[in-house]
């Protein structure tokens, strides 16, 4: 994909050139709002003239688009509804840009020219609107047409987005936000290719090779432990997931160690934030076969992985004060003459076994060790993210990521980056009432917790493996994927929980 080049400058927006001038309004606001407004007069009344009409009203995600006929000097003027003010959030920018960008490429244009929008939306800031204007403008122009042969060279995309600053305080606020849009953005479009993928590319070794690959930027070490290390190190409960598949696993480790941070206990010094990645490349379910209907989405099953692949990719060329290691357990799970079969009981790393009573449930396994290794890494916090229950899609569908955590200020942090991010999560309880149904007559726990609650048994089951360290657990399956195009999130694989881990560590380095 063409990388699309961000100006940020000062300047009158009506005597800027360009393909396409970007407005907006609020639905059911009389005037016009600033730069709109000064537009209107060059334009002697034209957008005036379609509010009056009512041909435009400022609905959320509407559009109309002009031709100036050289009363400015850009070509076309394109106004965007962002609703009513008082229902306006952050997301609602980053959407309507989102929208603005493929309006323009369908235009034909390749640029175009805006004002900072949303600068009436209660609890934001200049860099956060530009910030999200960025994403939803590059995010919406992202395909994967790797394997299509029977497409020409795609030449639609955008190649550049000039932000106009009302001043020169706006424009320094714009260039950070666009700077942190930019590399939000590359990181979701990073996961979304290797979602993309089918899992006879995306194998185990393809994403140890990537992790090689960010172990060349600046400040990032890359360690991938083989099957023979992993054995000595005792992780019997990812081994045994791994039997089914003829694929080598690899328990890949990345670590970035940015300089000492402003505020203590941020830097290379410090003890480490751990991100671990569910990375199952393909989930059959293994012996406990899952049905044929849709299984193909099941390659989309390291999403947790390649979103901690991404962020570590993203901090490093943000270069955070920040010392952040990732666990990436990789591995099929597959039904092989050597697969593990339900009644097995494996050892973890942590030294409780589990006897596995459904092999579909191997999200769980393979984290268990990947959380016990990371208990060794003396964390001030960890943090897990997976596609690992169908209950997660039952309860909370495709808006909200599910949360469970032992540590209400890192729930309270993780949260609030989602909502910033427009990657939303939603608190369930993680009560030890529920281990009741994790019981086990054989071992210590089982790997299913029956009828009920599953995001919660799986989120329990996790919890025992994370010791009294801060920990928080993302469950992203249904968020994952999406059924349909969105404003910025196109149909399959997402990259949903990128930019909310993104956007924790952004603000974890300024705390
Ligand atoms: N990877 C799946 C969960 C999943 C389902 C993700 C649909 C995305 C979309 C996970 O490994 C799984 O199979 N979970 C089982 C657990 C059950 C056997 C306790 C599930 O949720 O059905
Ligand atoms: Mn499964
Ligand atoms: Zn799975």
């Amino acid at each position: 994909m063409a990388s699309v080049d961000v100006q940020v400058k000062q300047g009158r927006i009506e005597s800027e050139a360009d393909e396409v001038l970007v407005l907006h309004h609020y639905e059911g606001e009389a005037g016009l709002h600033d730069e709109a407004a000064t537009v209107d007069r060059a334009l002697e009344g034209l957008l005036r003239d379609l509010l009056k009409s009512g041909e435009f009203e400022g609905k959320n995600g509407q559009t109309v688009l002009l031709h100036t006929h050289g009363k400015i000097p850009a070509k076309r003027v394109l106004l965007v509804g962002l609703g009513k003010k008082k229902d306006a959030k952050l997301d609602t920018v980053r959407q309507a840009m989102g929208t603005v960008a493929k309006r323009v490429r369908q235009a034909g244009a390749r640029s175009f020219t805006t004002p900072l929008h949303g600068r009436a939306i209660a609890d934001t800031t200049g860099l956060l609107l530009a910030q999200a204007m960025v994403e939803g403008a590059i995010l919406s122009g992202y395909h994967f047409n790797a394997y299509r042969s029977d497409l020409g060279k795609d030449s639609k995309d955008l190649t550049r987005i000039r932000i106009i600053a009302a001043g020169a305080s706006e424009a320094a606020q714009i260039r950070e936000g666009a700077r942190r849009g930019l590399a939000g953005a590359e990181a979701t479009m990073f996961v979304r290719d290797l979602c993309n993928h089918p899992s006879n590319v995306m194998t185990p070794s393809r994403i140890a090779a990537e992790a090689k690959r960010i172990g060349k930027e600046r400040g990032v070490t890359v360690k991938v432990l083989e099957q023979r290390a992993v054995e000595k190190l005792g992780m019997g409960a990812f081994l045994g997931v791994a039997r089914g598949s003829h694929e080598p696993p690899k328990f890949i480790i990345l670590e970035y160690r940015g300089a000492a941070g402003r505020a203590s206990g941020n830097g290379r010094g410090s003890k480490p934030i751990v991100l671990v990645g569910k990375t199952i490349t393909f989930d059959t379910g293994g012996i406990s076969l899952k049905p044929a209907e849709n299984m193909e989405q099941m390659k989309a099953d390291m999403t947790g992985g390649a979103e901690v692949l991404a962020t570590i990719r993203a901090i490093s060329r943000l270069k955070l004060p920040l010392h952040v290691i990732g666990l990436l357990p990789a591995t099929e799970n597959m039904p092989g003459g050597r697969a593990i079969k339900p009644g097995d009981i494996l050892m973890t790393l942590s030294g409780k076994t589990v006897e596995v009573q459904n092999t579909d449930a191997e999200g769980r396994l393979i984290l268990a060790d990947g959380l016990a290794y990371a208990t060794r890494l003396k964390p001030k916090a960890i943090i897990d993210i997976a596609t690992l229950t169908g209950a997660c899609a039952v309860a909370l569908g495709q808006f909200a990521i599910g949360l469970l955590g032992n540590d209400e200020s890192l729930k309270r942090r993780v949260q609030q980056a989602g909502l910033t991010a427009g990657e939303r999560a939603w608190e369930m309880p993680l009560w030890e009432e529920y281990f009741e149904q994790l019981k086990s007559d054989v071992a210590d726990m089982r790997n299913i917790g029956g009828r009920g609650g599953g995001m919660i048994t799986a989120a329990l089951f996790l919890s025992k493996f994370v010791g009294n360290y801060p920990w928080v657990h993302l469950d992203i399956a249904s968020t994952d994927w999406s059924e349909r195009e969105r404003a910025y999130i196109p149909k399959g694989p997402t990259g949903i929980g990128t930019r909310l881990l993104l956007q924790y560590l952004l603000n974890e380095a300024e705390r």
